[in-house]
């Protein structure tokens, strides 16, 4: 397969926000207790953190994480999670029918995120509580000292979190969140819980609920009438998605990545629709702050949940990647970064053991699942300008999505490091793609990193007997020639080549 790729300095999609390469833990199943939480087991710290899990966590670089929900946060009541351990109420979890013990809340959560050099983005509840829940956990969380919340939060020896990203709630168009509202209910009350927070903290970024997902009988509309509502006093709407590949059909799965282009491109209408039509002088950006694959074992876990009697942290959305997922998060997160006009934050959901790219075992040992590596090269490799790069190549029509390219490529200049990064993706089942990058602007450019994701069985994933049965490793058959790159890269692979540039 010919192609053609050109690169030029000035044709550029704009600063890409950091926090594009976020993530997202939820107290349910084991991704906090059992995840980044076990106390007694042999790599726990003095806290009960795990080393292990929080050593591939930091070699992540993640910017930022959501917590605590997700579907948990909608009846959550923050006060259950602090103060003396041993004094916290054992609740139900009406989310995913558990028994939350409270050993972890928030102030022990901000330990663990400061030793994983992670920013909070924390969601309140706005299902079964309201504004005046939402404002004292800001206050208690926020304020440095001298009011009743403030002073209890140092009385529990912890100083002011200093959190800027603000969630209003989870998935409230969704009739399984526990107090679900309609469009104009929620947008009423999001509008004003981000005003209370605003009169608290001016520079707090406070993000509304979108769409669960773009199937919702409500989407788009949603969106509309939420932002209406309250337009000027958000900063960023959630969107949701959750992908699989059901229907066994690789190059359907891979056209989802162009599906999910025009969902955020649908809602980026919808919120220049309602700019203008208040006249506002904001922009709202999108927080796509739940993505991933989660599909194995959905339907199992479905069934195990209605029959489960109220279990402590149980295994629950324990996916296990394979290689087609790697190369499906590849391909999504070369979107995220062609769409980064749009999408400023976005968070994989979730980070361990519950649809994660880090698992962990009981007692036994952590491992990086197949989606771990695209995740941690476009976190490493991906900040910058995103580049407009023009690919030339032939296509395919699927029942997602029409003429998506065989080639996907996405690319990233970072002046300061002096450096481009192209990650390119080949979804061609059989074909190896000849490539041939024109690079204009860029002078002196010569190759300085080449790893491929290539040569795996697509339904073959890791474990903890095999950790590193599926992993990348250093590519071959790609070199500058003539100013330009030029080599070959194998049907359904992955690469990330960087380029020193002047
Ligand atoms: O991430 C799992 C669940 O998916 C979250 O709790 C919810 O927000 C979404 O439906």
């Amino acid at each position: 397969m010919k192609t053609r790729i050109s690169v030029h300095r000035d044709f550029r999609i704009g600063r890409i926000d950091d926090r594009l390469y976020s993530a997202f833990i939820e107290h349910m199943g084991r991704a906090i207790y059992g995840g980044i939480y076990e106390p007694g087991h042999p790599n726990a710290d003095a806290n009960g953190f795990r080393k292990d899990v929080l050593q591939f966590v930091k070699d992540l670089k993640i910017p930022a994480i959501r917590y605590p929900g997700g579907n948990f946060v909608s009846a959550y009541r923050w006060e259950d999670g602090i103060g003396p351990r041993d004094q916290r109420p054992v609740r139900l979890d009406l989310a995913w029918r558990s028994k939350e013990t409270n050993q972890i809340g928030i102030n022990e959560f901000a330990q663990w995120a400061g030793m994983a050099g992670i920013e909070m983005m924390l969601a309140v509840n706005l299902g079964s509580r309201g504004l005046d829940d939402a404002r004292n956990f800001l206050e208690y969380v926020n304020f440095p000292g001298g009011t009743t919340l403030s002073d209890l939060r140092q009385s529990h020896g912890a100083n002011a979190h200093g959190v800027k990203m603000w969630c209003l709630g989870n998935e409230m168009d969704g009739p399984w969140q526990i107090g679900h509202k309609t469009a104009v209910e929620y947008g009423r009350l999001a509008n004003e819980t981000a005003k209370a927070f605003k009169g608290f903290d001016p520079t707090i970024e406070a993000i509304v609920c979108g769409s669960s997902n773009d199937r919702m009988p409500t989407y788009p509309e949603w969106e509309r009438e939420v932002l209406e509502e309250c337009y000027e006093n958000v900063d960023h709407i959630s969107l949701h998605k959750y992908f699989g590949n059901t229907s066994h059909d690789t190059l359907n799965y891979f056209g989802k990545i162009e599906e999910t282009g025009r969902y955020i491109q649908t809602i980026g209408g919808v919120i220049d629709y309602v700019k203008a039509k208040k006249r506002a002088k904001n922009d709202v950006g999108i927080c796509f702050d739940e993505w991933n694959v989660w599909y194995h074992i959905r339907e199992e876990d479905g069934r195990r949940i209605k029959s489960w009697d109220w279990p402590e942290a149980p295994a629950l959305l324990e996916e296990t990647y394979n290689f087609e997922d790697a190369l499906f998060v590849a391909g999504l997160l070369n979107e995220f970064i062609r769409r980064s006009d749009r999408v400023r934050i976005a968070c994989i959901a979730q980070l361990v053991n519950v649809i994660a790219p880090i698992r962990a075992e009981k007692n036994g040992p952590a491992w990086r699942q197949t989606i771990y590596y695209p995740y941690q090269f476009a976190s490493l490799y991906g900040r910058g300008d995103a580049l407009n790069i023009a690919v030339d190549c032939p296509t395919y029509d699927c029942a997602t999505a029409d003429d998506v390219k065989y080639l996907d490529v996405a690319g990233v200049h970072n002046a300061e490091e002096g450096m481009v990064t192209l990650f390119v993706l080949n979804r061609h089942l059989t074909e190896a793609a000849d490539i041939d990058v024109a690079l204009t602007g860029f002078a002196g450019a010569s190759l300085s990193l080449h790893i491929a994701y290539e040569g795996h069985d697509l339904r073959t994933g890791n474990g903890p007997d095999q950790p590193d049965r599926i992993v990348p490793g250093p590519g071959q058959g790609i070199a500058m020639q003539d100013g330009a790159l030029r080599g070959k890269v194998a049907p359904l692979s992955y690469h990330v080549i960087r380029l020193s540039v002047q």
